[in-house]
């Protein structure tokens, strides 16, 4: 039995939302003036996402964003959080702004507003106009300076109506993934490129959230990170080391320098690059936030790896645990202590749970419906684990469902199902999977716990 969820513990004006991001869903990549992104690149690059899936059609959403305003509705979300796609804005990453892209997102936005749903917007989401990429994308400074200009553009445009913005989705990812592991655009597998990019990217953070506070003056901003907590495999010292690396990797170097506290100097060391750092910089990436966005999936255990590539840290699969169909290790334990961690350790004084959710192989029923037991455990589990924060102190303000809908979901292609909604690729049908209902009752009944 899943754990009873708490719903007196959520604040009475705690926002529930699902959460999206443009590539994974829009489709119409070579409409209304945009241009290539990295992930157009590397998607139809041979070999890099499963079944040669890409994003060219993804949800519809571009032509279906009613329907999905009314899905969302339908669940009694109270908060959306989508992203805007760099490409359809500045298309050529610097340069001549396409208001046709602006005009599509304002339109989501009147949208939303229209149908009392508050928009989240994050201003990068991993899909980097391809003309920088080919300029040295994240590798160099200049792509920050883009990114703030770009983002300066979007406030000035939107801000007018959305007050909750997000400079950066899950920076480990593009950083990490996109230049050490190669297994995300744009596909690098070269430590000094992901230690620079990391490092560009923590800055255009910095410089993005002065941006929107200049061209959006009330704007509520914060960064999202993803984080798991980590475990040592063994008692064994080296194994111990292992965990305090890894956590370092995932954990301290993006949390750190966003806290004021600079780059972990044992990370530095281990890595063993120069940062290509300037004066004033650390000031910068350390702007001061109105809050911060935990994106949580799953706990890593790992034990020493002295010739494996950095951290050194292998990840050790753990037998008789629960597991996601992405195979991640399934722990509701993790979002509570990370909620901890961040509220008693860096001091955060307003979070948001920005995605938590679960992939399983999800099919519609002779009868229409689409049975997710798993999915709807997990969000259960998970939901209470952040009512047990919120009891010990977290000031956790809202929770964001990972995903509205299914789809595209990168190097995994189409096959990895997160959405509480049911999307059938070939005819676009939409159907609210049995753990989007069991999340709108939810919603519901927290209203009615903390009504009156
Ligand atoms: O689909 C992704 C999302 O784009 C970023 N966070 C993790 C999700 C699931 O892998």
């Amino acid at each position: 039995m899943s754990d009873p969820i708490d719903l007196a513990a959520f604040p009475r004006d705690f926002a529930w939302g699902t959460a999206t991001s443009a590539y994974q869903i829009e489709g119409a990549v070579a409409e209304d003036g945009r241009k290539p992104s990295i992930w157009d690149t590397f998607s139809h690059t041979p070999g890099k996402v499963d079944n040669g899936d890409h994003g060219d059609r993804a949800c519809d959403h571009y032509h279906r964003w009613p329907e999905d305003i009314a899905l969302m509705r339908a669940l009694g979300t109270d908060t959306y959080r989508m992203s805007v796609a760099w490409p359809r804005i500045v298309p050529d990453g610097d340069g001549p702004v396409n208001t046709a892209g602006l005009d599509f997102y304002d339109r989501v936005v009147d949208g939303l507003l229209d149908a009392g749903i508050t928009p989240s917007v994050t201003l990068y989401h991993w899909d980097l106009p391809q003309a920088l990429q080919d300029r040295g994308g994240w590798t160099v400074r200049d792509t920050a300076e883009h990114l703030a200009a770009y983002a300066s553009v979007v406030a000035d445009r939107l801000g007018d109506r959305v007050t909750h913005w997000a400079t950066l989705n899950e920076p480990l990812c593009s950083g990490w993934i996109g230049h050490l592991e190669g297994r995300m655009a744009p596909g690098l597998t070269d430590l000094t490129a992901a230690v620079r990019a990391s490092y560009h990217l923590l800055l255009a953070h910095g410089l993005a959230t002065a941006a929107v506070r200049a061209a959006a003056p009330g704007a509520r901003i914060g960064l999202v990170t993803n984080h798991s907590t980590v475990e040592p495999a063994s008692s064994r010292p080296e194994d111990i080391a292992a965990a305090v690396r890894m956590d370092g990797h995932t954990n301290r170097w993006w949390l750190d320098p966003v806290h004021g506290r600079g780059f972990p100097a044992d990370m530095r060391e281990l890595y063993g690059v120069e940062l290509p750092e300037r004066p004033g910089d650390l000031g910068t990436i350390a702007a001061p936030l109105d809050w911060h966005g935990l994106n949580y999936y799953f706990p890593a255990t790992v034990a020493d790896d002295p010739h494996g590539p950095v951290p050194h840290a292998r990840e050790v699969r753990l037998p008789g645990v629960p597991r996601t169909g992405m195979d991640w290790q399934i722990d509701a334990g993790g979002i509570e202590a990370l909620l901890m961690r961040l509220t008693d350790d860096y001091g955060v004084r307003r979070l948001y749970v920005t995605e938590n959710g679960s992939a399983f192989p999800d099919t519609v029923g002779p009868d229409g419906a689409v049975d997710d037991p798993e999915r709807t455990r997990y969000l259960e589990e998970h939901l209470a684990a952040c009512a047990r924060a919120i009891r010990k102190g977290a000031p956790l303000a809202g929770y964001y469902a990972w995903s509205l809908l299914d789809n595209f979901e990168w190097a995994y292609g189409y096959d990895k199902r997160f959405g509480l909604v049911h999307v059938d690729y070939a005819t676009q049908t939409r159907t609210i999977k049995a753990s989007g209902h069991r999340y709108a009752d939810i919603i519901r009944a927290h209203r009615l716990a903390t009504a009156g």
